[in-house]
């Protein structure tokens, strides 16, 4: 049986792990100026993201992303079991969240903390995101991948609209130490990117560091870590057999889901939602 969803400021939420009171803390959740934030729209390369901070973080040790599921080291502020993994954890602590910018916590720009901000190509996220909602029982049925493409362009899927949640994070950029970053960037320069964020947290990236992210985060390998590719999760909430979290992990699939007209169409979507947005990453700065 499928997991109801549920509006809260205008937004969409899966109920099984999240309610008004998970949010509500989220939202006031009092914020430490060494905390380093993972913000992402669902499917945008989170995973990636939270393996490579844990590594940043570690020094390049591979004992916490070989021991430790990602949900319980970079955990998600918003979800119900958020409260328990980060209100004592010992500083400096990784959190990740979906969340959109009003809705994110009060005092991440007061008080200082760094937030990576990962974006991706929303047409390679709808079609990541449609395959996903196929096998992931806590979500809704994604119905024909004409009518989930429809939601999508309305913002009626979780965490609301793609394009509400880059524009309310990248207009909001002044107000928070943030990093901004794609999911097309690593795959063009993982290496690069992981020096530039290393900078950005005030931590070493020698060579030993580079090295390990770059041979640990390939695709293939988390995609048979057990402790990102989710096969922890019980058949129940994923539907194992009929797919798998880490599907295709590249760049432009989008081209093998779009018919022609929807390519146009959501070209011009884009144009018109994202007008004004400065999306210039970390690297081509
Ligand atoms: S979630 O559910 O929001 O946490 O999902 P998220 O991790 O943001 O996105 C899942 C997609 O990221 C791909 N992925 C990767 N791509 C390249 N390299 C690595 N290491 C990697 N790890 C995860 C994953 O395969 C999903 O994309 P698709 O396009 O569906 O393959």
């Amino acid at each position: 049986p499928r997991t109801a969803m549920f509006v809260y400021s205008g937004v969409l939420f899966p109920s099984n792990i999240h309610s008004a009171e998970t949010l509500g803390y989220a939202r006031e959740f009092p914020v430490r100026p060494d905390d380093l934030f993972v913000v992402t729209y669902p499917k945008s390369g989170t995973t990636w993201m939270q393996e490579i901070v844990t590594l940043v973080y570690s020094d390049g040790d591979l004992g916490p992303v070989q021991t430790v599921p990602n949900w319980e080291r970079v955990p998600w502020l918003e979800q119900d079991t958020g409260r328990k993994h980060l209100e004592h954890r010992a500083s400096p602590r990784l959190i990740t969240t979906h969340l959109p910018f009003q809705l994110a916590p009060r005092e991440i720009g007061q008080a200082k903390a760094k937030v990576i901000y990962m974006a991706r190509n929303p047409r390679d996220i709808l079609v990541s995101s449609y395959n996903f909602h196929k096998i992931a029982h806590f979500l809704e049925e994604p119905g024909t991948w004409e009518e989930f493409y429809d939601k999508f362009c309305k913002g009626k899927v979780l965490f609301g609209s793609w394009f509400e949640h880059v524009r309310g994070w990248l207009e909001n950029r002044d107000k928070v130490d943030l990093f901004l970053v794609s999911y097309e960037d690593l795959h063009r320069d993982l290496e690069g990117v992981v020096r530039r964020l290393c900078h950005f947290v005030g931590r070493e990236a020698s060579d030993r560091l580079t090295e390990v992210v770059a041979a640990h985060c390939r695709f293939s390998s988390m995609k048979e870590s057990r402790m990102v590719n989710y096969s922890l999760v019980p058949e129940q909430w994923i539907d194992h057999k009929h797919g798998s979290f880490m599907r295709k992990g590249v760049v432009g699939d989008w081209k093998t889901q779009f018919t022609v007209a929807q390519s146009e169409h959501f070209d011009e979507l884009y144009e018109e939602r994202m007008r004004g947005v400065i999306m210039s990453t970390s690297s081509e700065t």
